[in-house]
């Protein structure tokens, strides 16, 4: 993604893990992490808060070990301490992708929906709501498994303290039956009229990189990522 992107929307953004990577790895100084669970948006304002501590901590590490003629003065710590980093930058905003346009959400540069469209009830409101969020130009970045998946890697994946309660094998069931695969996707766009976009595999840069699990986390037979541009 290129640094200066204006702003960013991420839809169904849970613990906002992804929307503060988003925020870190860009310039944008208006990002939006939308769920619809109360209790995400407690955690994702949970890590906010936890990164930005953390920053403002690297940050003055950092000032200490500058030569004395050139550290910082009081007041950039008092700044510091006022201002603290990614605060200003993200909100996360508890609501449903079917109502975007009732949270005044509108005119947005990138929309970015990881692993959430199988979540929605209905993909292909979810699909026109996120795109009329869009600015002219802008782009919607759609990532999620397939539901002709590679299985195995998919339960992998999963790992196995996930399928030991009841409610959780449940929900990853009722979750799995509602993943598309790219031909549906590919349908779905089409029949709300959009035409502009392109859909890959899902390998992602750095294929090597594993989660704690020791899985790929993004294997290409499992995920694909679907570019919409408006
Ligand atoms: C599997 S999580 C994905 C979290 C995050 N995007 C990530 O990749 O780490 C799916 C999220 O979608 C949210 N969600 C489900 N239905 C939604 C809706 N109608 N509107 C907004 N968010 C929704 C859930 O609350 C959940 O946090």
């Amino acid at each position: 993604m290129e640094k200066n992107v204006g702003s960013i929307l991420e839809v169904g953004c849970g613990s906002g893990l992804l929307t503060l990577e988003l925020a870190e790895q860009t310039n944008s100084d208006r990002i939006i992490g939308l769920d619809l669970s109360g209790d995400m948006i407690t955690l994702a304002n949970g890590n906010l808060e936890r990164r930005s501590k953390e920053i403002t901590e690297e940050i003055k590490e950092f000032w200490k070990r500058l030569p004395e003629f050139c550290k910082p003065k009081q007041d950039e710590y008092k700044k510091l301490e006022q201002n603290p980093p990614l605060l200003d930058r993200i909100k996360y905003v508890g609501g449903s992708v079917y109502e975007l346009d009732n949270v005044g959400l509108h005119g947005i540069n990138y929309v970015v929906c990881r692993n959430a469209l199988h979540r929605f009830q209905h993909p292909e409101k979810a699909l026109k709501q996120m795109y009329q969020t869009l600015s002219p130009n802008g782009k919607l970045y759609i990532r999620d498994l397939r539901r002709d998946a590679n299985w195995q890697t998919v339960l992998e994946r999963i790992g196995e303290r996930r399928w030991n309660t009841q409610t959780l094998v449940q929900d990853y069931v009722g979750a799995m039956a509602s993943m598309l695969t790219t031909q549906e996707l590919e349908k779905t766009l089409q029949s709300i009229g959009l035409t502009n976009f392109e859909i890959t595999d899902g390998r992602y840069i750095n294929g090597e990189i594993k989660n704690p699990d020791n899985i790929k986390e993004y294997e290409k037979d499992t995920e694909y990522i679907c570019v919409i541009r408006k």
